[in-house]
């Protein structure tokens, strides 16, 4: 079946976005919006569509399925919102948003128009990182007892600098955590379960911005298992997202979508190594291997034609902005230790 996709955004993601749909025989870009009239007509002039700058103008052009939103963070919900009630199935970036009321609100507009909602979490898609869910949901990994999760990434200072909204608490919500380390905060849920109590410090050390560039979180799974989190714009050049596993049969660890040890008791088959994520997300917000997208689009796609909800839905999408909540609300408390006992 034919789908006709208008894009939200018209920046950085917007591109992947495009890539990403026009590789899907019978997806056709129909419309883009964007408050940058250059980049929209050039996006459009590339991938096709109709460029809008008015959104109440892009919402009523036909024919349109399903947008895609790639506008910033702070903007997902009203625009989802609007777009739902106009009978568009909804297909949001990470983070849904930036308050988890804001993002029940999106939830609830879907639900009352009737229309699916989907989140981007792409590294759920990717080959090795849905290998090691299968390792866990099977008990590979035994009882698990400690995950370490480091997100030691580099942006420079132009990434904040050039923007009007990266590192804004109005339109990002917050820095490092929120929007750089939330994809490893919903891989540590999805992989993990629940976290059920939070420790946490966030501090701005490097970046000239209002929200952090750095993050630290000591984190309670409801299934008893440790975890210490800590994600950074300010770690020159910027490393692959590191994620260490241990249970009571082994250690598996990843190292950005990649299985680079899997120190298990019982040894699982060999890996493929196929298909591995080719963006360096340790040093740029560019995602120009679009596959990982591609693959949540197809799945969304699917949903609305079989009428199921989307792999990873609006309720799917919500869980790490709700724990990213949680890690913020608990960087306030000041229960701390300040000297070590003499
Ligand atoms: N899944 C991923 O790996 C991934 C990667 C990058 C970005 N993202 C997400 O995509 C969204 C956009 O990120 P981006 O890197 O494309 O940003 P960007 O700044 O490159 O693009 C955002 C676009 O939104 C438009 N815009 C509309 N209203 C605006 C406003 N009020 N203020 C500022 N700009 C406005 C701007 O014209 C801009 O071109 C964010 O939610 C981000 O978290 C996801």
């Amino acid at each position: 079946m034919p789908y006709h996709i208008g894009l939200i955004g018209g920046g950085n993601i917007t591109e992947t976005h495009a890539r990403a749909a026009r590789a899907i025989p019978g997806v056709e870009i129909s419309a883009i919006h964007g408050t940058n009239a250059e980049k929209t007509s050039r996006l459009c002039r590339e991938h096709g569509g109709t460029p809008y700058q008015n959104f109440d103008a892009f919402l009523k052009h036909r024919p349109m399925d399903l947008v895609i939103i790639g506008s910033p963070s702070g903007l997902h919900a009203a625009q989802g919102i609007a777009a739902a009630r106009h009978g568009l199935h909804v297909l949001a970036e990470k983070p849904i948003e930036i308050s988890t009321a804001r993002a029940d609100a999106l939830i609830d507009a879907a639900k009352q128009s009737r229309v699916q909602l989907g989140v981007i979490f792409q590294d759920r898609r990717k080959p090795h990182i849905r290998q090691l869910k299968t390792w866990l949901d099977q008990g590979l990994l035994g009882k698990l007892l400690f995950v370490d999760a480091r997100v030691k990434w580099y942006r420079p200072p132009e990434y904040y600098s050039n923007s009007r909204w990266r590192g804004t608490l109005a339109l990002d919500g917050g820095g490092a955590l929120i929007n750089q380390g939330v994809h490893t905060v919903d891989l540590l849920l999805w992989l993990l379960g629940d976290v059920v109590r939070v420790q946490a410090r966030t501090a701005t050390l490097l970046h000239k911005i209002e929200a952090e560039d750095t993050a630290a979180a000591i984190l309670e799974f409801a299934s008893g298992a440790l975890g210490v989190f800590h994600a950074t714009t300010a770690a020159y050049p910027g490393y692959p997202r590191r994620v260490e596993i241990t249970g009571t049969e082994g250690t598996v660890i990843l190292e950005h979508d990649r299985i680079i040890a899997a120190n298990l008791r019982n040894a699982p088959a060999t890996l493929d190594s196929a298909a591995l994520d080719e963006n360096q997300s340790a040093s740029t917000a560019a995602v120009t291997d679009f596959r990982g997208h591609q693959a949540v689009l197809e799945d969304f796609l699917q949903a609305i034609q079989q009428n199921r909800a989307p792999a990873c839905d609006g309720l799917e999408g919500r869980r790490s902005l709700a724990l990213i909540e949680a890690i913020y609300r608990a960087a306030k408390v000041p229960d701390r230790v300040d000297r070590s006992p003499q």
